[in-house]
C-alpha cells in the first residue's frame, strides 16, 4: 500500500506524526508538503495528493489542514476523488465500509494526535463492503460524470 500525504501549514505538526506512524508501520508514502509551519494555501495541497490518488499512483490519501475542511473541498474537486473529513473512529471505519472513502482529512485543530492515528489505523485497516453500498458509490460518480462532459 502507498499513501499519498499532504498538508498546509495548519496541518503540517499531525502530518509529521502521521509519517512517524506510517513509517513505524512499514507503510510506504510521499509527503507532498507544505514542510513547515510557513503559511501556504491549502487548495494545492489538496489537489496535488487528490490527483496522485486519482491516477492512480498512490492506494490512498491522507491530507490535514487546521479543520480538515478546505482542503478535503478542494481534493473533492478531482473526479473520482471520495476525499471524508473525519474526527471519530466510527467515521473513519464507516467511511471505508459504505462511501469507499480514498482520501481521509484530518484537522489538526479539531482532533489530538492521538485520535488522528487511531482514526489513520481504522481507516487504513477497514475494506469497502460494497454490495448495496457500491450501488450508492457509483451513483456519486454519475453526479460527477454529469458535471465533467
Ligand atoms: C489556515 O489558517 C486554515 O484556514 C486551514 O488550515 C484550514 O483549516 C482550512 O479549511
Amino acid at each position: 500500500m502507498k499513501i499519498a500525504l499532504g498538508n498546509d501549514h495548519g496541518g503540517y505538526h499531525l502530518k509529521e506524526a502521521i509519517k512517524t506512524y506510517l513509517e513505524e508501520n512499514k507503510i510506504s508514502y510521499e509527503d507532498f508538503g507544505t514542510n513547515s509551519g510557513e503559511s501556504v494555501d491549502y487548495p494545492m495541497y489538496g489537489q496535488m495528493v487528490g490527483e496522485a490518488v486519482a491516477l492512480g499512483k498512490f492506494d490512498k490519501g491522507i491530507i490535514c489542514c487546521g479543520t480538515g475542511i478546505g482542503i478535503s473541498i478542494a481534493a473533492n474537486k478531482v473526479p473520482g476523488i471520495r476525499c471524508a473529513v473525519v474526527s471519530d473512529t466510527f467515521s473513519a471505519q464507516m467511511s471505508r465500509e459504505h462511501n469507499d472513502a480514498n482520501v481521509l482529512s484530518l484537522g489538526e485543530r479539531v482532533i489530538g494526535v492521538g485520535l488522528a492515528l487511531k482514526i489513520v489505523k481504522t481507516w487504513l485497516e477497514t475494506e469497502f463492503a460494497g454490495d448495496r453500498h457500491e450501488r450508492r458509490v457509483n451513483l456519486i460518480t454519475e453526479i460527477e460524470q454529469k458535471y465533467n462532459k
